[in-house]
């Protein structure tokens, strides 16, 4: 490792222990506990929200602005009781109380009946030169879900899972480190659910039960220990309230949930054309091309190659005429090149945007364009800097920005020699002024800060359009930001696989717009796993396929007319489901609801559901059950409490049970649960191709509820208004089924349309849907 990468892991010397209480002050929100020199401070935030904060010198550092999206004075204050006894203080509020012993000082929370759950083990809280630590007590039956993107397993008990933004580029089930550093994670356990987010930015590690069973540690190389208990129970109520804390994902435009094409390099502007051509002739939907790095000149940021993409404005603009949206990929790195009039370079130059090392050398490493320089994003002016040089992509019609690279992935020397990855220098000074820190702080906040600095660039060329970013690395707080994709995938069964957990745990780390690589970025798919992959890529909320340079090609249509019929169907599936996959979004977007979810989301006192990582749902109502092996065509299924319906043949299920699914090549299982209400759009070739003139309500029997969400798609203005919704119930009385429909609320009109309310296998019944009230009956 070179010298400069620093010291990422101190030794390991005996940790110091928090000891007794020696005196307590108490105001409205906070509770400090002086405990000799170290102290602690326990924050009501909310009914089921507490922080807890302990500094071993006694002296809190003033917030970073960088993390969290919501400071302790910004959630109204609560209500709470302290009580003091000779042993305990015990702080209650309306939903869960904690306790603090005096001797030593140790924190036991309880919910509302009295059940424990994150209580300190006899270590409690400690720290050593560097680090700080907490040590918790892991419940016999306790799961642990989250943590970002972790490979392997769906709960992450017993594992190791640390925090440090890394390229995880050949991962697989043993990676620990991936782009992602988030360092949330859930607790659950029947009954009793809670959060906890570890409020560090520096390195930090997550051990959960692997070196002492039955013990869960945090570690981080801050200097203060500073964590949020969230109590649910259900996972449903952690996430909303952990998206409180650190933000939740603005609507996407509606365009970004179609299906795109990605490849590493569609690497000319007639390739290009030709792809999107052969889209549109074969009747394939498609919303989004993206383009790699070859577009640019040399790799340099911002740039078009003059060979290969002579005229972008003309390529994009001839594209959206067929309803075409381009994403172009933007690397962090900038070319480093002293007088040669690269703009980028020069102005970054001048203006001092780069990080540096100690000495004030520029930094430099190796990434696509060799040598390359790296923009501190965590400067204001440096992210106002490139978002303005995004414009020189949005202003020729470039709809979307995909970021890479930015763990941020860089090589000790020219690309493509032997060499080792490297980090900045731990000790390179980042941040603004008032703020100043070392890398070191922030090295896990280089892809969030990217993506703000998209985002909100993208905001400012386009005021009125919402726009789609896409990230590889992020921090906890990402999705105020930025989609995000699992990274460098490889074209393995046990990559298909293992998306379904990895999209999963990103679903309850608060990331709702989430998708792996379709058909898998390295390597070569067969056709099997192709059509299978495209198969449980339609219930990703990011839809994208991929595939790198030097691979087969992976387009729909590559495999041959099977492969090509089964790839259509399942994106024609996609769409016809986007007034439902929609409306999702929204749920996500204001509630921090995953679109996609494990059954433990939906069915939290089920412990069959709580290690189960291949079967999935979208939403509450759909469950699939994908084939991820080859040759197989029968597959066990577990069908949860309550009456199910297959999705292709209607046939019933009363759960709880396990059925044998038989899915030939063509077929993934997929159930619906009774009751369920599911707004279905006719086929499109892409997402604005026309206004949905028919809506299609497909309802299976039993009682049930569901609420549409509709918009323009496209601005913001759904923010102050422009939106609208309607309820729909579905109940039997008698011999009778009933389906009302509420009239629809909210200043947003769709067009007239028709309404075909589907009573699967019994009938359909239509009318004109101009928003007004309809009841409708069956005879079941
Ligand atoms: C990285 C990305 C990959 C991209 C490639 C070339 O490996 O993860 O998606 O295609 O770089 O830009």
């Amino acid at each position: 490792m070179p010298q400069y990468f620093g010291q990422l892991h101190t030794t390991e010397a005996p940790w110091s222990i928090l000891g007794a209480v020696q005196a307590i002050q108490q105001n409205e929100r906070h509770i400090l506990l002086l405990c000799g020199d170290p102290c602690l401070i326990v924050s009501v935030l909310a009914p089921n929200l507490i922080r807890v904060r302990m500094a071993p010198s006694g002296e809190f550092l003033s917030r970073r602005s960088w993390a969290v999206a919501l400071a302790d004075e910004e959630w109204p204050t609560v209500p709470f009781e302290v009580r003091e006894t000779a042993e305990t203080i015990e702080i209650e509020t309306e939903q869960l109380s904690i306790v603090v012993s005096r001797d030593p000082c140790r924190i036991q929370c309880f919910d509302s009946v009295g059940q424990p759950f994150a209580q300190d083990t006899d270590l409690g809280m400690g720290w050593r030169t560097g680090e700080v630590a907490g040590w918790k007590r892991i419940e016999s039956d306790e799961h642990f879900y989250g943590f970002g993107e972790p490979t392997g397993l769906l709960d992450q008990r017993s594992k190791v899972k640390t925090n440090w933004a890394s390229d995880a580029i050949d991962y697989g089930i043993m990676t620990d480190s991936m782009y992602q550093a988030i360092p949330f994670f859930i607790a659950l356990r029947p009954g009793l659910g809670y959060g906890l987010f570890f409020n560090t930015t520096y390195w930090s590690r997550f051990d959960l039960g692997a070196q002492q069973p039955g013990v869960w540690q945090m570690e981080t190389q801050g200097s203060e220990l500073d964590y949020y208990i969230i109590y649910g129970p259900e996972p449903a109520k952690i996430i909303q309230t952990y998206t409180q804390l650190t933000g939740r994902m603005p609507l996407p435009p509606r365009w970004s949930l179609g299906y795109h094409q990605c490849r590493w390099s569609y690497e000319s502007q007639d390739i290009v054309r030709k792809l999107a051509d052969e889209f549109r002739q074969r009747r394939i939907p498609c919303d989004v091309i993206h383009l790699d790095i070859d577009y640019m000149n040399s790799y340099r940021v911002f740039t078009w190659s003059p060979k290969r993409f002579a005229d972008p404005q003309k390529l994009i603009g001839n594209l959206k005429q067929d309803g075409f949206k381009v994403v172009t990929i933007v690397d962090p790195g900038v070319k480093y090149e002293p007088e040669a009039d690269y703009k980028v370079f020069d102005e970054g130059l001048k203006n001092n945007y780069f990080i540096r090392k100690t000495n004030g050398q520029l930094f430099h490493g190796y990434v696509w364009p060799d040598k390359a320089v790296f923009p501190d994003y965590l400067r204001p002016e440096v992210r106002d800097w490139w978002g303005n040089w995004q414009k020189s992509l949005t202003d020729i019609g470039v709809a979307g920005i995909w970021n890479d690279m930015n763990e941020p992935a860089l090589d000790d020397r020219p690309f493509g020699d032997p060499g080792d990855k490297i980090s900045f220098p731990l000790d390179a000074p980042q941040g603004p002024i008032e703020e100043i820190t070392t890398h070191k702080e922030v090295h896990n906040l280089y892809g969030l800060m990217m993506a703000q600095a998209s985002y909100q660039g993208a905001k400012i060329s386009r005021p009125t359009e919402r726009s789609f970013i896409l990230t590889r690395s992020g921090y906890a707080g990402i999705q105020r930001w930025s989609a995000i994709w699992t990274g460098d995938n490889q074209s393995l069964w046990e990559h298909l696989e293992m998306s379904i957990p990895m999209l999963c745990n990103l679903g309850l780390s608060g990331i709702p717009f989430v998708g792996s690589d379709i058909g898998g970025f390295a390597g070569n798919a067969t056709a099997e796993l192709y059509a299978r992959w495209m198969q449980l890529g339609m219930l990703y909320p990011l839809m994208r396929g991929h595939s790198a340079l030097t691979t087969a090609q992976h387009e729909p249509w590559v495999f041959g007319d099977r492969i090509e019929k089964i790839c259509r169907e399942y994106i024609e599936l996609r769409y016809q489901l986007l007034p439902y996959i929609y409306t999702l979004f929204w749920l996500a977007a204001t509630t921090g609801a995953p679109i996609l979810r494990p059954l433990l989301y939906d069915f939290p006192n089920d412990p069959k559901t709580f290690s189960l990582a291949d079967q999935v749902m979208l939403g509450p109502s759909l469950l699939a059950a994908p084939i991820y092996r080859p040759g197989v065509e029968h597959r066990a299924v577990y069908l949860p409490e309550g009456c199910w319906y297959d999705w292709w043949s209607g046939e019933t299920f009363i759960g709880p049970i396990h059925i044998l699914a038989y899915a030939p090549l063509e077929k993934m299982p997929l159930y619906v649960r009774a009751g369920s209400i599911i707004a279905i759009a006719p086929v499109m070739q892409y997402v604005d191709e026309h206004p949905i003139n028919q809506m299609r309500l497909r309802i299976w029997k039993g009682v049930g509820e569901f609420t549409l969400y509709e918009d323009d798609g496209h601005t913001f203005e759904y923010k102050t208004g422009a939106f609208c919704t309607t309820t729909y119930h579905v109940y039997s009385e008698q011999q009778r089924t009933i389906v009302e429909i509420a009239a629809r609320e909210g200043e947003f009109s769709p067009i007239t349309r028709e309404t075909i309310v589907e009573l699967v296998g019994v009938g359909e019944q239509s009318f004109v849907d101009n928003g007004t009230a309809h009841r409708l009956e069956f005879s079941t």
